[in-house]
């Protein structure tokens, strides 16, 4: 009901909307249009209630509630199931319990703040409340385990793609998925997988995204290597929105990929790869490799040419310039 209100005003933002029309299209009383109005505007929507004209939605908050979210998330399935937290440890150990209580594909878990965000290679992910995309995907792909890392390089698409569309800023892709503006990490991805034998029960992506962070937010650890959209594009951004984004670019290509392979994919993830052709440093716990990234497998494999022209494939490294 909040939410089919807060649609309502945002369908008619700035002009007003009779209590007579709220109540005949949600089927609610006066009493109960006037709780939701409170609620929301608790939650730091500004909406003018005058007498004989009804309400108008004047300015909404940066949340990423179900009610916020819904309003970008369209006409996909992906985000149709929205599980928030205000604060939570991790979003992945949520949606990963949910994936094994049978949530459907496209259930998203969203928090304001991580208090135990996880990277990759068992890295800390800070994610302080207010500031960013703190989000778990679930999905369902119906492919070999080998092909797994596929999906990771197609998510790493999607983002940098929903990136530039709201912002207009070209984010680059480091493999295997960091997003990069200037060269500072803006996003990363954490793709975990449910699976038995050869087969993939649940794919959990976990996006992090830095979108209104000031410089002054990032600790000393991290200050000269990351970034925030807010600061790289010099304003803020709503953070619903380009989660509306995400969702509906990663369907689409989601779609593209079940449909006609992994070729379109590459093509799309080679276009915005930032590391082709570089001189880099592939480093693991089996050693460090360093030479020029020649390009990546079908299988979304690093190649890494070395100084004595023997070609190496990177399965799982930190890669440094
Ligand atoms: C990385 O670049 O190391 C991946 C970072 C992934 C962070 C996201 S935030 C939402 C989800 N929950 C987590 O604990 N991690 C992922």
């Amino acid at each position: 009901m909040k939410e089919a209100l807060l649609h309502m005003l945002t369908e008619n933002e700035g002009q007003f909307v009779s209590g007579q029309q709220i109540s005949d299209k949600l089927n609610c009383s006066r009493t109960a249009i006037w709780k939701h109005i409170s609620e929301l505007r608790n939650s730091g929507y500004s909406i003018e209630a005058v007498q004989k004209r009804g309400y108008r939605l004047l300015t909404s908050p940066d949340l990423v509630t179900p009610e916020e979210v819904s309003l970008y998330t369209g006409e996909g399935s992906f985000g149709k199931k929205i599980t928030f937290k205000p604060s939570v440890k991790s979003t992945q150990e949520i949606a990963h319990q949910l994936a094994r209580e049978g949530a459907a594909e496209g259930t998203i878990v969203l928090a304001d703040e991580q208090t135990g965000g996880r990277g990759r290679l068992g890295r800390a992910w800070q994610s302080p409340s207010g500031t960013g995309i703190w989000m778990s995907l679930i999905m369902r792909p119906n492919i070999p385990l080998q092909k797994a890392p596929q999906l990771t390089l197609l998510i790493a698409v999607a983002v940098s793609k929903a990136i530039e569309k709201v912002t207009g800023i070209e984010a680059a892709i480091k493999w295997p998925n960091d997003l990069l503006i200037n060269g500072k990490k803006v996003s990363g991805i954490l793709t975990e997988l449910q699976a038995e034998a050869d087969s993939i029960h649940s794919v959990i992506v976990g996006i992090g995204m830095n979108v209104n962070q000031e410089r002054k937010h990032f600790s000393e650890e991290i200050i000269d290597i990351a970034t925030s959209l807010a600061i790289e594009g010099n304003q803020p951004y709503k953070r619903a929105a380009i989660i509306g984004e995400v969702l509906s670019e990663i369907e689409k290509l989601y779609h593209s990929y079940l449909e006609d392979g992994f070729k379109v994919i590459k093509l799309l993830w080679e276009a915005r790869a930032f590391s082709l052709g570089k001189r880099i440093t592939a480093r693991s716990i089996s050693g460090s490799i360093t030479g020029y990234a020649q390009g990546i497998t079908d299988e979304g494999v690093l190649l890494l040419e070395d100084d004595n022209g023997v070609i190496h494939s990177i399965y799982s490294a930190d890669i440094e310039f």
